[in-house]
């Protein structure tokens, strides 16, 4: 699996911003086809973490590297770890999904975590993987892309956690930051989660993985 010299990815990416689905139709997705699911938000969550652990500010782009090279970060069957401690709950708490959305315009960070979740990808064969730049950015290759969009009332019904002008704001970082912004590239099937049920959601891109997916011959 390598997706540096333009061969297939036996990857379902799945981009979006927070609250349109991704995440359900991700481990959805994974149970049926029998493939691993990588939530990349969860390792910008935790890098979060650990520099707010650390007090380490969101502009000491070298001390931010330091502080995360110096952890082992992993992910395994949706929990999150952080030197072999469960922080999935840790992570999901505002302050930390503030930090998450202000480190990540930081390339420096953003190169560490790429380079973090294509080891995973590697060492966990055919993924679906859910971010913001995964077809654009980190699985350019992958053999399905899909960009979920919902209505903004939707998403924060659904991102209880999250104030409707936090999301707002972590929105706009995460469409207009230089770099690798959530952006639907032009090879993904867009699709409105608004009113659809994740079942339905879940057969669309399944159907389309039958059709791609690799062949054994
Ligand atoms: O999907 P999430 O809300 O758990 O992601 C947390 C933050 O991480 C979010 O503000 C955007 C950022 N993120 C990113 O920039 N690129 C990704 N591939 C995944 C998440």
């Amino acid at each position: 699996m390598d997706n540096e010299e333009g061969k297939r990815i036996d990857v379902i990416a799945v981009d979006g911003l927070a609250g349109t689905g991704k995440s359900t139709l991700a481990s959805r997705l994974s149970e049926r086809l029998g493939m691993s699911h990588l939530d990349t938000g969860a390792s910008f969550r935790m890098a979060a973490l650990v520099l707010i652990q650390k007090g380490i500010a969101p502009d000491e782009n070298e001390k931010m590297i330091e502080a995360i090279s110096q952890v082992e970060m992993a992910f395994e069957n949706g929990a999150s770890y952080i030197n072999g401690l469960d922080v999935s709950r840790d992570i999901r708490s505002e302050k930390v999904s503030s930090m998450a959305s202000k480190i990540a315009v930081s390339p420096e960070i953003r190169r560490t975590l790429l380079e973090w979740q294509r080891a995973w990808v590697d060492a966990h064969g055919a993924s679906v993987v859910e971010g913001r730049d995964i077809g654009s950015v980190v699985f350019p290759e992958a053999l399905v892309k899909v960009y979920l969009y919902a209505d903004d009332s939707v998403r924060s019904k659904r991102r209880t956690e999250s104030s409707a002008e936090g999301l707002r704001e972590r929105d706009q970082r995460d469409l207009n930051r230089e770099a690798a912004p959530t952006v639907q590239v032009q090879d993904s099937v867009v699709i409105d989660t608004t009113l659809l049920e994740p079942e339905k959601v879940e057969e669309l891109v399944a159907q389309l993985w039958m059709v791609r997916r690799p062949t054994e011959d």
